[in-house]
């Protein structure tokens, strides 16, 4: 099977082929083109991701960035459906994705599948980091029951993953936190989708933990998005020896549920900004001990609440997922605490941990149940 994916959820514009099969019992993936037109730069002056403007960006580049990817490959390759995003994300990013799909699969007479985002990042990671292009990979095999931590600019949630089996939900939920209506939008309770059974046992009440990334950054005079300038200054604080003379809050470690909030977090932040403004002394070796510091207190935090989720569901692998996989302070603290735990991580390549169609398109295919109406499942404070 050939699948089209189609990615506008953001400030990303993107699309993806790949060609799947079973094989021995095994699903395969041969990945054929792929390609990402970032908005990133745009939206800077707005310190986040503005939607008209994103909209307006998908729709000029969806159809140069089609051309551009079959114009990539040798032979024109008989497409057999087309796997888009329909949430969460912005609303009218998502829309313009979702009608470019549909316009397509109806000159090719082919099926539309919508694909929930947060599903991608999580198959996303089941990809192999070193297989190149053009050639057949194994699936990786994700011992279950898994646990994904999904860390975005939009969401911070905790999944539970489980066998799907024929539509019953497997998981009663997390017994701590009473109720399964959890996330704001995302994984929203409990979803089945084939092959696996997602429920969301937990999730910030407020900002996403790439959100307070790019709050802090602007704060500290960076631009959207912030993250990776945070986590580079930190990282040379740590060279430098450089230590925040400010420490800040570890939100809601003691809390014992899983549940997060990184507003107060950010508010902490702004107040230290604002003291060292007033006394002259925000210079960079300041913003490099707040960014450390900052850093340190989101990780933290985040690796507190992974250990309670591991030890409440007996999780077998942990699969990481979202943009702020990229940082590499988390990256090795996650992979220590599964090691810990003694079960897999399964991390993103890093070219594929911020959004990308290859994801989407994977989800298609695991998930190949077309639909013949979409709709947008849009939230307004995406990447906000
Ligand atoms: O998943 P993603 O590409 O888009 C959403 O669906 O939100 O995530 C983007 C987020 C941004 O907030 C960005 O600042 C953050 O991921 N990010 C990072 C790093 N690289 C990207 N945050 C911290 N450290 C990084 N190295
Ligand atoms: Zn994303």
């Amino acid at each position: 099977m050939i699948i089209l994916g189609i990615e506008t959820s953001c400030d990303e514009t993107a699309l993806a082929l790949i060609e799947t099969r079973q094989s021995g019992g095994a699903f395969e993936v041969c990945i054929l083109a792929s390609l990402i037109h970032s908005q990133a730069d745009l939206h800077s002056p707005y310190g986040g991701v503005f939607p008209t403007l994103a909209k307006r960006e998908h729709e000029k580049h969806l159809q140069p960035l089609l051309d551009r990817l079959l114009a990539s490959l040798s032979t024109r390759p008989q497409i057999d459906a087309i796997a888009v995003t329909e949430g969460p994300g912005l609303e009218p990013a998502l829309w313009t994705g979702i009608t470019f799909a549909e316009k397509l699969a109806q000159e090719w007479m082919i099926p539309v599948i919508p694909v929930n985002h947060m599903e991608g990042h999580i198959v996303g990671s089941l990809l192999a980091s070193d297989v190149p292009d053009g050639t057949w990979q194994r699936l990786k095999d994700l011992p279950l029951p898994g646990l994904a931590f999904l860390i975005s600019g939009g969401h911070t949630e905790l999944v539970s993953i489980e066998k799907q089996n024929g539509g019953v939900t497997l998981v009663p939920g997390n017994p701590r936190m009473g109720s399964q209506r959890l996330a704001p939008a995302g994984l929203e309770g409990t979803i089945v989708t084939p092959p696996f059974c997602y429920t969301v046992i937990g999730a910030t009440k407020d900002d996403a933990v790439g959100e307070a990334f790019d709050k802090v950054a602007r704060l500290l005079g960076f631009p959207y998005p912030g993250g990776p300038q945070i986590s580079k200054l930190a990282a040379k604080a740590r060279t430098e020896n450089i230590i925040s003379p400010v420490k800040l809050p570890r939100p809601m470690i003691h809390s014992k549920d899983l549940q997060f909030s990184f507003s107060g977090l950010k508010t902490a932040v702004l107040y230290a900004v604002r003291e060292a403004e007033k006394s002259g002394v925000l210079d960079d070796t300041l913003k490099k001990g707040l960014s450390r510091e900052f850093e340190d207190a989101i990780i933290e935090t985040l690796a507190s609440k992974l250990r309670d989720a591991l030890e409440e569901t007996g999780a077998q692998s942990l699969i990481i997922g979202g943009g702020v996989s990229a940082n590499n302070m988390l990256r090795d603290s996650f992979t220590a605490i599964a090691q810990e735990f003694g079960i897999p991580v399964f991390l993103p390549s890093r070219h594929i941990s911020g959004d990308n169609a290859l994801m989407i398109a994977l989800a298609g295919a695991l998930n190949s149940t077309p639909s013949s109406k979409l709709t947008a499942h849009g939230t307004k404070k995406l990447g906000h």
